[in-house]
């Protein structure tokens, strides 16, 4: 099992550099000017970039229970074909992922496909229904690497609390979907100017931005980390940055479909606009751009939510919300915060790669000698249009169909093997 990548461009701060990688038992064993080895694999990466691999936190695979949406193998094609080594997912299965079989049986499952790694995330509460805790220590011993409720908020603040410090216990962190269910009231889009022209019921930004203040408040009352999902409002991220800047430590995550798009996309009641939380205003898109850029949202994750056609092609109000977003979010990423010139390419293998590991304390998001093997290689000069009747997902759901992209993912390498390339597509 040895891999020699060569002339491959590395990502450094201000540029980048031009090496040989060298793959041995499944670790990253030499990176220098110029590797000579014998009879081992070769990957030439001349006019690519390799990166660390990409890491997504935030992702719904759908097994068990919902494998007409996804299942573990289409969701690891996708993950791998969008350059991810490395995915979390959440626990909104069907059973949910409340206890540690439940998280064995997505490791177990994980080692038969063999494609990513993928960290189970187990749920707050028994069946994510707010109500009792679930087995947080037995999850955290069975491999969680984080726990949340993700699809809902925990309405209960002492709930939250007790999670919290259980959860800190364990050495892990709660992920925390803001949405004060109460206040959302069946709102299916942002509230405002375009919800009043499209006659759609409209969630308010308070519904988010109270449970993020609220998330906020207990992390920094208990001195426990706490981190927040899906950041798409202005005023959500100020109240992240003001806690930051205090010493709160509070982490957050964005997705491409919210520095990428505004709710002037709901206008033609395409059901493949409907996520949740909704898409916002662009006075919303452009703090999460800024919160990006200045380091107040750590990190970029797809939120990759696969729903059949039939969940989708139905009236705007009943429709299922969610995006897909393993097979885009590179691309999507670094066309319209890199390209333009918003971020540094350093800066989004930051966002993709290093903090996701930092915050879920993953071996992972480095290039160096003696770290996994798990290597991304893309072209960010090859330019391409996104067409989900090609993706390996099983969902099609996406508002970017059509749209002119940059950088595609070459290959993807996991433990030292190539999971992915994009002339054989996914090995498995
Ligand atoms: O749009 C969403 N889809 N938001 C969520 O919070 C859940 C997710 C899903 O599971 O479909
Ligand atoms: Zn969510
Ligand atoms: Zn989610």
């Amino acid at each position: 099992m040895e891999l020699l990548i060569k002339s491959a461009a590395i990502v450094e701060d201000g540029g980048y550099a031009k090496k040989d990688i060298y793959v041995k038992g499944g670790k990253i064993a030499e990176i220098a000017d110029a590797v000579k080895k014998d009879g081992c694999e070769i990957l030439d990466a001349q006019g690519q970039f390799a990166l660390p691999g990409l890491i997504d936190m935030h992702v719904h695979l759908r097994e068990p229970g919902f494998e007409g949406k996804e299942d573990i193998l289409t969701g690891s094609r996708a993950a791998v074909a969008g350059g991810f080594t490395q995915v979390c997912c959440m626990p909104n299965t069907l059973p949910v992922c409340d206890t540690a079989v439940g998280v064995g049986y997505i490791k177990y499952r994980q080692a038969q496909v063999n494609l990513c790694k993928i960290n189970p995330i187990g749920a707050i509460t028994k069946g994510q229904e707010g109500k009792q805790l679930s087995d947080i220590g037995k999850m955290a011993g069975a491999g969680a690497v984080a726990i949340s409720d993700d699809g809902k908020s925990v309405m209960d603040s002492q709930m939250m609390r007790l999670a919290m410090e259980y959860a800190n216990d364990f050495g892990l962190r709660c992920l925390c979907h803001c949405e004060d269910a109460n206040l959302s009231d069946g709102g299916v889009v942002n509230e405002g100017y375009n919800s009043c022209l499209a006659g759609l019921r409209g969630q308010i930004r308070a519904v988010e931005d109270i449970m993020i203040a609220r998330e906020i408040c207990l992390s920094e009352s208990l001195g426990i980390p706490t981190h927040i999902c899906h950041v798409t409002t202005h005023s959500g991220v100020q109240l992240i940055r003001e806690a930051k800047k205090r010493g709160v430590k509070v982490t957050a995550e964005t997705c491409p479909h919210y520095f990428t798009l505004t709710d002037d996309v709901i206008l033609d009641y395409n059901t493949d606009t409907k996520v949740n939380p909704p898409l916002r205003e662009e006075i919303d898109r452009l703090a999460v751009i800024e919160g990006l850029k200045d380091g107040t949202i750590d990190c970029i994750v797809t939120d990759h939510a696969p729903h059949t056609k039939k969940d989708k092609e139905t009236e705007y109000d009943t429709a299922a919300f969610g995006f897909v977003g393993l097979e885009t979010s590179f691309a999507l990423s670094y066309t319209y915060l890199v390209k333009t010139g918003i971020i540094t390419f350093a800066k989004l293998v930051e966002l993709m790669s290093t903090n996701p590991a930092k915050i879920l304390n993953l071996n992972g998001g480095k290039l160096e000698v003696g770290a996994p093997a798990d290597i991304t290689i893309v072209d960010i000069e090859k330019r391409h249009t996104i067409d989900p009747s090609k993706f390996l997902s099983k969902g099609r759901n996406t508002p970017f169909s059509g749209w002119e992209v940059w950088g595609d993912v070459r290959a993807t390498i996991v433990d030292g093997e190539i999971k992915y390339t994009d002339e054989k597509g996914s090995v498995v």
